[in-house]
């Protein structure tokens, strides 16, 4: 079949069809991602500066005493003034609810609604909650409500369904108070022992060798000034660039992160990082997973007094 259609086309239509062919591989070829910007920053050698869009602000960083401002504005009469859910407006809360001719009269702009439901605020100092929450989540819910509850949107536009009629934040005064809010789920004894194990705890990594956390993270976190620090640059691309898993100052990655997440790395290990399961209590990891946050925002002891 091909070769009647070959012998039945021009020398002229044969040349044009090669040609698109050509054109048609040539395009196949072009990268689809935009290589230019990578490349520069590999070229500019192994400089650690934050993503061109970083997710939260980095300098300066949030800070919980900031934040404990906003809630004292915003949030206390229904959240409570410490967090528990008990604020005076909580027992009252009800959220819209449907009934089966909702969604259809919705066609024809009717808004039909069922009987309102209770809905009750969260309680910040519920641990179990708090740690199946990244902070990304968090800033998503306040920002936008939470549809179907009476958590209101304190963005500019509310999703789907939040209630909205509430004060406007800005994203800065967001992460500020969803900062202020995670300090309720550990202590400031908690987040210093943290801060202790990290830097000061000497553990076997296997191979016969001991170290610290921030002999491979860094003191600060970033991956580098730690004895084992260019050990694991040296064996991770991420880790050169600073940026990836481990690197504690890649903003976008951690704001993504859960604290169960972390958790269970240090737990089981991951990658060139060996397990902890055995060598630390559960207590101690959660203390450090605690601290490691506190490389993204500025943690106020005592609520910030
Ligand atoms: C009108 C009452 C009300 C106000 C004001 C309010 N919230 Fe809420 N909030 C709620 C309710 C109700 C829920 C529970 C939603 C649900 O059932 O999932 C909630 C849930 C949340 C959650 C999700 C917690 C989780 O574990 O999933 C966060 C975070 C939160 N609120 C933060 C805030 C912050 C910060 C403010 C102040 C800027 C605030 N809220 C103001 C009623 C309120
Ligand atoms: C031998 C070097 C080394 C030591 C010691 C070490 N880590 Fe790691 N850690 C790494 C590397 C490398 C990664 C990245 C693993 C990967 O490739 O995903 C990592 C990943 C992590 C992660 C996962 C981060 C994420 O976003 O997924 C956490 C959390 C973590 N380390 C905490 C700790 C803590 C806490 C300690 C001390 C108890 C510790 N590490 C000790 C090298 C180390």
């Amino acid at each position: 079949m091909t070769a009647v259609m070959y012998r039945v086309l021009s020398r002229q239509s044969r040349a044009l069809v090669i040609l698109v062919l050509l054109a048609a591989v040539a395009a196949g070829c072009q990268p689809t991602v935009p290589l230019r910007g990578a490349v520069t920053s590999q070229g500019a050698g192994l400089a650690q500066a934050p993503p061109p869009w970083p997710l939260a602000p980095v300098d300066p960083k949030p800070s919980a005493a900031r934040g404990r401002r906003v809630y004292e504005q915003a949030c206390w009469p229904c959240h409570g003034q410490e967090g528990f859910g008990d604020g005076p407006a909580a027992a009252t809360l009800v959220a819209p609810h449907k009934n089966p001719l909702t969604d259809f009269f919705r066609i024809f702009g009717v808004t039909v609604k069922g009987e309102d439901l209770p809905s009750r605020p969260a309680n910040f100092h519920n641990q179990v909650a708090q740690r199946l929450n990244s902070p990304f989540s968090l800033f998503e819910t306040i920002k936008l409500g939470r549809p179907h509850t009476a958590m209101p949107a304190f963005g500019p536009k509310a999703a789907y369904g939040a209630n909205r009629g509430f004060p406007t934040l800005t994203d800065d005064q967001i992460w500020d108070v969803l900062f202020y809010v995670k300090t309720w789920s550990t202590t400031p004894a908690q987040v210093a022992r943290g801060r202790d194990l990290y830097r000061n705890r000497a553990l076997d990594i296997g191979g016969g060798r001991q170290a610290t956390c921030a002999a491979c993270h860094g003191p600060d976190g970033s991956g580098r000034g730690g004895a084992l620090s260019g050990e694991m640059a040296a064996r991770l691309w991420g880790w050169a660039q600073g940026e990836g898993p481990g690197i504690f100052t890649d903003v976008n990655l951690m704001l993504q992160r859960k604290p169960s997440e972390l958790y269970q790395a240090i737990w089981i290990g991951r990658g060139h990082m060996p397990a902890y399961q055995g060598k630390l209590t559960e207590d101690e990891v959660w203390a450090l997973v605690d601290y490691l946050w506190t490389f993204l925002y500025e943690y106020e002891p005592g609520r910030g007094q």
